[in-house]
Formats: C-alpha cells, sequence, structure tokens
C-alpha cells in the first residue's frame, strides 16, 4: 500500500487476524489481515453516520433513550448516534478489540471529533453479544457495524448476531418499538426474509460512503413491534 504507513497492529480476539492501522497524511485506514478490501477509511463514512441518522428519528420522543453502537471502528457512528439524540439518552459503544479504543483516544479520536470523551458515551470493551444476549428491553436502538454485513467477517462468532436465535435475542433486548440497524457492504435479500421471519418489521435504505456520490452501502431498519 503505497504511502501508508503502519501505526499499530492489534490481534483480534477469537481469530487469528489482526487489525491494523494505517496513516497517509491525515487518511487513516483500517484493515484486517488477511483481506484485500478496508474495513474503514476516515475519508468514507456518509453509511456508517446514516446508520445512526436513519435509526434514531425511529425511537425520537422518548425520554432516556439508551443507544447501542458494536462496533467502535472510527467513531462515526457512535459521533452520529450523540448527535442524532437528546441531551438525556446514553450511547454505549462495544468494542472487541481493545487497542481499538486506545487509538481512538489517540491519533483516530479527531477523525469523528472525539466521541469517546462525549459525558454521555459509554464503553463496553468487549463482544457486544454479551450486552444483548439474556437481556430484556434495555435498549431503544442497536445499531451494527462490526462486519462488512451480514456474516461474521472480523471475528467468526459473529454469525450468532444474524442467525434466527441471535436476531430474536436482540427483539427480546430492544424496547418494544425499538430498532435493530445493521449496515451491509451489499443488499441481502435472504438477510431481510430472516429479519421478517423473527418477527420485525424491516425497511431497507441505501447510503453513499460520501455525500451524494460513492459506492451505496445497505442499512436495514429492524423495528421490535
Ligand atoms: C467496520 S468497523 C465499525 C465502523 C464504525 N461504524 C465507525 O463509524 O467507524 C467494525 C468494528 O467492529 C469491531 N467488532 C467486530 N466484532 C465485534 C463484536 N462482536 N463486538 C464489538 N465490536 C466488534 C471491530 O473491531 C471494528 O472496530
Amino acid at each position: 500500500m503505497s504511502g501508508y504507513t503502519v501505526l499499530s497492529r492489534a490481534p483480534i480476539p477469537g481469530s487469528s487476524e489482526d487489525l491494523i492501522l494505517y496513516q497517509r497524511d491525515d487518511e487513516f485506514t483500517i484493515r484486517i489481515s488477511g483481506y484485500v478490501s478496508e474495513l474503514m477509511n476516515s475519508r468514507m463514512h456518509g453509511s456508517e453516520d446514516a446508520l445512526a441518522e436513519y435509526a434514531c428519528p425511529i425511537i425520537a420522543g422518548r425520554a432516556g433513550v439508551r443507544v447501542l453502537v458494536g462496533g467502535l471502528g472510527m467513531g462515526f457512528t457512535l459521533a452520529a448516534a450523540l448527535r442524532s439524540t437528546g441531551p438525556d439518552a446514553t450511547v454505549t459503544v462495544a468494542e472487541l478489540v481493545p487497542q481499538v479504543v486506545d487509538w481512538n483516544r489517540g491519533p483516530l479520536g479527531e477523525c469523528a471529533g472525539r466521541p469517546l470523551d462525549n459525558l454521555r458515551t459509554r464503553v463496553h470493551v468487549g463482544d457486544v453479544a454479551e450486552l444483548l444476549r439474556g437481556s430484556r428491553a434495555v435498549w431503544d436502538a442497536v445499531l451494527l457495524d462490526v462486519d462488512n454485513g451480514p456474516d461474521g467477517m472480523t471475528h467468526k462468532e459473529n454469525d450468532w448476531l444474524y442467525s434466527h436465535k441471535g436476531l430474536k435475542a436482540i427483539a427480546a433486548a430492544l424496547t418494544p418499538g425499538g430498532v435493530l440497524a445493521i449496515w451491509s457492504v451489499d443488499p441481502d435479500p435472504k438477510f431481510t426474509a430472516r429479519l421478517i421471519k423473527a418477527g420485525y418489521s424491516v425497511e431497507t435504505r441505501i447510503a453513499r460512503e460520501r455525500p451524494g456520490k460513492g459506492a451505496k452501502h445497505t442499512i436495514w431498519l429492524a423495528v421490535r413491534p
């Protein structure tokens, strides 16, 4: 990768791969070792913002909203969730790789305006599934961007999140009328059908990676009845 410097490398728990943070001038990119495509680029975050911007209006008007974001990445979805909710809302971000939290407290922090410093932010270092399994009516919104879509790319165990069992567990963890939003690089009609089968009412939206241009990503908005 010409012109990029490796800033840091972090093992992904439960995987033989690493996350690698690169920098070129003021641009950052995160890759998974063994994959050609980028996981994240600091110049392209329109759809990461949209994940929160599309979902949070669905729960607008509620008091003391609780949003769960999985994972942190470069902090764009977290920052958008903070912008899209009221002053009494809290946003918990779950991040599997501890070094990603360190990167966001350090060099990556400026990309999204240092959302970890916001007093409404809570950080869970660990698997987002730990905050979903067995929970009852805790979250008003769950915003998932932990892979490139509904299959476990970063972490094989993420497959549970997209399975029928996982989707039912997430529905139970949502408050009535709460929303599960999921980011994906591609559409996936079979996954839409799985969400419907798990009892959600589902809308599929498109978001561009840059304002008005760039790749089109898919966002599912799945509401618990
Ligand atoms: C594509 S990035 C997220 C980008 C983020 N939406 C943003 O705005 O920058 C995926 C992140 O999810 C984390 N991750 C993967 N699996 C996870 C899990 N099961 N629980 C929590 N975080 C996870 C990865 O370490 C990585 O930081």
